[in-house]
Parts: structure tokens; sequence; C-alpha cells
């Protein structure tokens, strides 16, 4: 841990203009030993974490699951790309921006640890999502798995293929919260059938913040010879992985959540060989079956927001993967110690790193969570996000690293304050009270 004196003259060396990552680098010199656990309660250091990032005055952020201001040094980038794109398009944009993606698909997958030939480079996650999900051949009656807890679309889009080619979708219910990992797998397990052909599955799912047994699940997937099809876009850059070891078929994540990369960006892996295999969304020539690119082939788009990837990626290495989802996991157990000290109230993930990172939710039996985001938003200017499913609700509470501990304690008092006002105003009526 840095010593006092260094901390000192660090603070004192007038940060405020300084980019995200000059901001990092000085701070790795200052850190540089410190273990992720206990840098993750320094809050000197995250303090000079919130100076890489532009933050809307008075109104605090607690829906970075939803979608995630980028830093400071990534927006930069993004704007100069604009600008640049904007001189001459057709040059700028065609023969000089586009062929620098190839830098980013190298980085993306150098960072994941799968091969470059392997990665496209999306707009969001329901795009990589659906490339695999209505790329694949499949015939009427054969059964695809899901659950009731992935994104709607990505239900949808498989239901659609229902209703238009016969296929079977089979939604399995996973318990809330999950006990054991080894309860989500034989959950699939047992669903399988000798007409199955695809196990789809979140990595985290976006309700509860519940990271299922990704690794296991794709193992499964190939001991009955199933294409696996995994929803990564709260997974990539939240806690450490590589899709290596996950060892799933296709991948798709948004980068504009936990990698705070420009807005309208995303990621799709497919296994080298299923390439050929997969339609793109967008019809290609045969000469280019074999090649990731071709689910690129989106006609013009900017190059800005993917080739700024990049910065994204440099924010991401500086500040430390292990670091950063050690700081989620801290600002998530100093909310959630406090208010689980309230009647009844329960994480809808165990709060535990195998578990839950930096997305939980919670529930107060009887309260409105619809009610508790608006009033969030009226009363205090926090934003947050109330989930409602046929079996069970809460508020999905996701802070950043630019969060500091004094504005989870707001946040938990502003909850407790109307934890009580709910109660006031449901209390039951007093016996001889109530009217004809
Ligand atoms: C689990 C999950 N999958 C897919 C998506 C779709 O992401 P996007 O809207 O960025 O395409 C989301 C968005 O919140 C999500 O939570």
């Amino acid at each position: 841990m840095a010593s006092n004196v260094s901390r000192r003259r660090l603070l004192a060396t007038g940060l405020r203009a300084a980019s995200g990552l000059a901001i990092l680098s000085r701070l790795n010199r200052v850190y540089a030993a410190a273990a992720p656990e206990e840098l993750a309660q320094e809050e000197a250091f995250w303090k000079q974490i919130r100076l890489a990032y532009d933050r809307a005055p008075g109104i605090l952020n607690f829906n970075n699951g939803g979608v995630a201001p980028a830093p400071n040094s990534v927006l930069d980038e993004q704007i100069r790309l604009t600008r640049q794109s904007n001189r001459a398009p057709s040059y700028e944009l065609w023969t000089v921006l586009e062929p620098q993606l190839e830098a980013v698909r190298k980085r993306m997958a150098a960072t994941w640890a799968v091969d470059a030939e392997e990665i496209a480079i999306t707009r969001n996650a329901t795009e990589s999502l659906e490339t695999a999900e209505l790329g694949l051949n499949l015939k009427p009656g054969d059964e695809v798995l899901i659950t009731n807890q992935d994104y709607p679309r990505m239900i949808n889009t498989w239901l659609q293929r229902q209703r238009r080619e016969g296929i079977v979708v089979k939604q399995l219910s996973l318990k809330v919260p999950v006990q054991r990992a080894a309860d989500v797998v034989e959950t699939y397990r047992r669903a399988i059938t000798p007409r199955t052909r695809v196990l789809h599955c979140c990595h985290v799912i976006n309700l509860t913040g519940e990271i299922l047994p990704v690794a296991q699940l794709c193992a499964l997937a190939r001991q009955h010879r199933l294409l696996s099809i995994v929803d990564g876009a709260h997974a990539i850059a939240h806690f450490p992985f590589t899709l290596a070891e996950l060892g799933c078929d296709y991948y798709g994540a948004s980068l504009h959540k936990w990698l705070s990369a420009p807005i309208g960006t995303g990621v799709l892996y497919v296994r080298r060989p299923l390439i050929e295999h997969t339609w793109p969304l967008f019809g290609e020539w045969p000469g280019e079956d074999k090649n990731i690119r071709k689910f690129e082939e989106i006609g013009t788009h900017p190059a800005a927001p993917h080739n700024a990837i990049l910065e994204a990626l440099d924010f991401y290495d500086a500040l430390g993967h292990e670091r950063k989802a050690a700081r989620l996991q801290a600002l998530k157990m100093r909310w959630a110690d406090r208010l689980l000290r309230q009647p009844g109230a329960r994480l809808l993930a165990q709060s535990c790193r195998e578990h839950s990172c930096g997305v939980a939710t919670i529930d107060f039996p009887g309260v409105d969570p619809n009610w508790m985001q608006t009033q969030l938003w009226k009363q205090y200017k926090i934003l947050v996000q109330e989930i409602t499913h046929p079996e069970f609700r809460g508020t999905r509470v996701t802070p950043n690293v630019y969060n500091s501990f004094d504005e989870v304690d707001r946040f938990s008092a502003a909850m407790e304050q109307l934890l009580a006002q709910w109660r006031q105003q449901h209390a039951p009526a007093p016996a001889g009270t109530h009217s004809n």
C-alpha cells in the first residue's frame, strides 16, 4: 500500500486535467504492491479514478448495468475519430479507419484468449446473439434450451424461430437465488432429449446478477453434441475470465456495459469451424463463408465507436482486471450488508464471488420495486433498475468504478428513508377504523 507521503504527493499533482490513462499510470506506480481486495477499500485510489470520468452533476448513476459511461480518454478518442471520419468520409472511413478494426480484433482476442479469426466486432450483444440464434441451421422439431431468466430479446428471437420454422424452445426455470452451481447444470441436463440441438445460457443473469457455471454448461453441451451460445452481455470486463476457459461455441456481449467502450459496441465470438456453418444477419457472397468478418458487413456505419474500443481496453488493462472486480464486489457488499438488515430483505443471488460480483438485486418483501425506482429518481436523483419477473422481483443496483463509498452510503440512506415511507403509507389501519 502507498505511504502517506507518496499518497499526498499524488493527490497534490493536479490530476484533474489528466487523462484516465495518465491518472492510472501515476496511480499504478504508487499502489503497485496493493492486493486487489486491499485496494478495493482504498478510497484515495478510487477518488482519482473518478477524475477519469465526466459525471452528470446531481445524478447518482447506479444503473451502470444498463449502459455505462465511457471514461474521458475513450470519449475523446471517439470524438477525435468522428472528426477525422467527417473530413473526407469515403477515404477516411473506408481506407484509413475501417482497416484499423483489425487491431481491435487482435486486442479483444488476446484479452479473452482466443484466435483473432474468431472475433467479430458488432454494435451490441443483441446483434451478436441474434447472429448466432438466427444464423444456425435448425429443422422443425429441433429443440433449444433456454431459461425464463434469459434476456427478453434473446428469448423472443428463439420464439420467433419457433413460430416461423417450428423449432421447439424449452424455457427452464432456475431457483432464485441459485444455491449450488451444480443445480443449474442439472436443470439443463434433465431437459436434454435426442432432439436437443442448442444450449443457450447467460454468463451473468441481468435480473439477479447470478454468475452461471458457464464452463460446466458448455462441457455439458459438448458431451451431448449440442451447440452452446453464451450471452455475456454483463460479463465481459466485469470480472476476469477467458473465452478459452469457458469452451463455448458462440459468445455475444455488449462492450458499452462493463468495458465502458463507446455506446454501440459489442463482440461476437464464434468457434472457428462453426463460422462457415453460421449465416450472417446481412447476406454475404460464398467466398466469405469462412471469414469471421462476414458478421461485420452491416453497411455504412461509424468507425469511431468500434475503433475507440482500443482506448477502453487500455483503460481496463491499466486499472487491472482483478482490481476492478474486487472494487465492484466491495461496493456491492457495502450497500448490501447495510440494506440486508431491513426485515425480510434478500439478495436474488448469493453475494460471494462465485455467484455474483458488481450486479445485485435486492428484494424487500411487499415493497413494489417500480415505486422504489420512481421514488429514488424523483426524490434523490438516483438511477437504479427495477426488476419484475413472474417468479421474483427487486431493485437492481449496479455502481461502477467511479462511484465512492460515500455515494453508496447516500444510496443506502435513501433506500432506508424510502422503505420507512413505504411502510408508513402501507401500515395496516388500526383496529376499528375501517369504513363500510
Ligand atoms: C443479459 C443481456 N443480454 C443481452 C442484452 C442486450 O444488450 P444490448 O441492448 O446492449 O444489445 C442485455 C442488455 O441489458 C442483457 O442484460
